[in-house]
């Protein structure tokens, strides 16, 4: 059989030509009732760009009529979007297509989609290809809006299977419909793409050249938002900190947060700024807006300079600490999380050494933390790499025990304290409570009555645990 797609190209995908530009998306009439008297089911893997880009699945989905599946077993239609920053995501992902070849002999009619950042990579692609009869369509993070075309592909035009995981330098398309799973909390995209090239690091192959959003589209999605009464937002992007860089308007990062602060939005968070190009400018508009949340995550990597150098990641352990320091003398309530890579090629026992100093100077609210994966395509993944996979454990299991050590001090100053809590729904660990997160983003299970998700209410706090705190509702936040 004629192939009628090209393969996804790591190479090709590390080209950084091409102007930002902005796309208007519109369906066509033809695809609007493919969907009709069918349900559609999605898995989501990853960071918070793959929940974001489920969403607009999800509205693409309901443009063409498709209602929603409560799980896979009721869905004519069920996608995979997939991560691929590590290997244990990889294997997961593989581990669910095989387990939907069983459900998809029982309902042959049933379509399977893998999309999301491992349908960006050339060896996964060739692999579900080759061994992964049971999938019908494969798109990748470029091609989310084709996902219509693809269907009618397979549904209408007999194809046997539509693929579609070219990258397109470039593009910021609008407009594309959205059905948000949550309606107190929001994600927002302000920029896609990475150009940094972390040399472990997969997301600039698998989204592309770093493209922003104007800043009166991400401002006008925030004012709706609002007004649609949501009360948190989170701004995403890999790397906040170059927002604006490529549309070259004369605006930055902060201009962008001032101007959706002025929204009045309650709550506002963002991901990922990280420790290079973070401006005074940034720090000073922290510093003056209140409905900016007091939490900021920082990721680190590793503590040592020769580490740092190799993973090319843009500061020392001494700029690190000096912007740390300045960041909290000038909002001393800030809570910090960091990401932190263990058993990079090579990392000596000095050099752990380092990354563990390092948490103990920052004594961070909570650190992500993970064993070095390596990523084919990238340059790491060429670099000689010796440490057994033994001492690479042993440095996570210390880690994670410095690490734990200051989540803990630092959860023990909310003893006794009253904190405003955002209500996510009912406790995961306990069915008589509820659960929800402070501004400076401390996960609460508290108890209380007449409670729903999306309320503000008021909790005292009567326990403080590692990585959580326990309490019971003393009023409900008028909104
Ligand atoms: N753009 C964000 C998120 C990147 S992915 C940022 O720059 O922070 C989230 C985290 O996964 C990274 O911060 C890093 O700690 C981890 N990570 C990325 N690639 C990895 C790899 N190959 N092995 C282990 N951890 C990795
Ligand atoms: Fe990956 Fe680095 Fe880009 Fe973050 S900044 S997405 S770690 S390359
Ligand atoms: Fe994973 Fe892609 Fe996000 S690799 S972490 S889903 S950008």
């Amino acid at each position: 059989m004629k192939k009628d797609y090209k393969l996804p190209d790591l190479k090709l995908a590390s080209n950084r030509t091409g102007e930002t530009k902005k796309v208007i998306f519109e369906i066509s009439d033809e695809y609007k009732t493919l969907g009709a008297d069918k349900k559609y089911f999605i898995k989501t893997h990853g960071c918070q760009a793959n929940q974001r880009d489920s969403e607009s699945i999800a509205g693409l989905l309901e443009d063409m009529s498709y209602s929603p599946a409560k799980d896979e077993t009721e869905a004519d239609l069920v996608l995979i979007n997939t991560c691929a920053v590590r290997e244990g995501a990889e294997d997961k992902v593989f581990g669910e297509i095989g387990a939907l070849k069983r459900l998809k002999r029982e309902k042959p009619s049933m379509l399977i989609g893998i999309c999301g950042c491992m349908a960006q990579e050339e060896k996964t692609v060739e692999e579900i290809l080759s061994k992964y009869h049971q999938v019908d369509i494969i798109f990748g993070t470029h091609n989310i809006t084709s996902l219509p075309k693809l269907i009618n592909d397979v549904l209408t035009a007999n194809k046997k299977r539509a693929v579609e995981v070219y990258s397109k330098q470039g593009e910021v398309i609008e407009e594309v419909p959205v059905t948000r799973f949550a309606s107190h909390k929001a994600w927002v995209n302000i920029m896609y793409g990475c150009d940094n090239f972390c040399t472990y690091c997969i997301v600039p192959y698998t989204r592309g050249k770093e493209r922003s959003r104007l800043l009166e589209d991400v401002v006008k999605e925030v004012k709706q938002l609002k007004e649609e009464g949501y009360v948190e937002i989170c701004l995403l992007g890999q790397n906040v900190n170059d927002y604006g860089r490529d549309l070259k308007l004369g605006y930055d990062f902060a201009d962008l947060l001032d101007e959706v602060a002025k929204t009045g939005i309650r709550r506002i968070r963002f991901v990922t700024s990280n420790p290079w190009g973070f401006t005074d400018k940034m720090i000073d508009c922290l510093a003056r807006n209140e409905n900016v949340c007091p939490y900021l995550h920082l990721p680190v990597q590793s503590g040592s300079n020769d580490v740092l150098k190799l993973m090319n990641r843009h500061y020392t352990k001494e700029s690190y600490k000096e912007l740390f320091d300045k960041i909290k003398k000038a909002v001393p309530h800030y809570a910090f999380t960091t990401d932190i890579i263990v058993g990079f090629p090579n990392e000596t026992d000095e050099d752990f050494k380092d990354t563990l100093d390092m948490v103990d100077y920052c004594k961070y609210d909570n650190a992500f933390t993970f064993i070095y994966s390596k990523r084919s395509g990238t340059p790491a993944a060429r670099m000689e790499d010796l440490t057994p996979r033994e001492v690479k454990e042993a440095r996570l299991q210390e880690l994670n025990q410095h690490v734990a050590k200051w989540a803990n001090e630092s959860m023990q100053k909310f003893k006794g304290q009253t904190v405003e809590v955002l209500v996510d729904g009912i406790s995961k660990k306990n069915a008589n409570a509820y659960s929800g997160y402070t501004v400076e983003n401390k996960l609460v299970n508290f108890t209380g009555d007449d409670v729903k998700v999306g309320d503000l209410v008021m909790v005292e706090i009567e326990e403080a645990m590692s990585f959580s705190l326990k309490g019971k509702m003393v009023s409900k936040v008028e909104l």
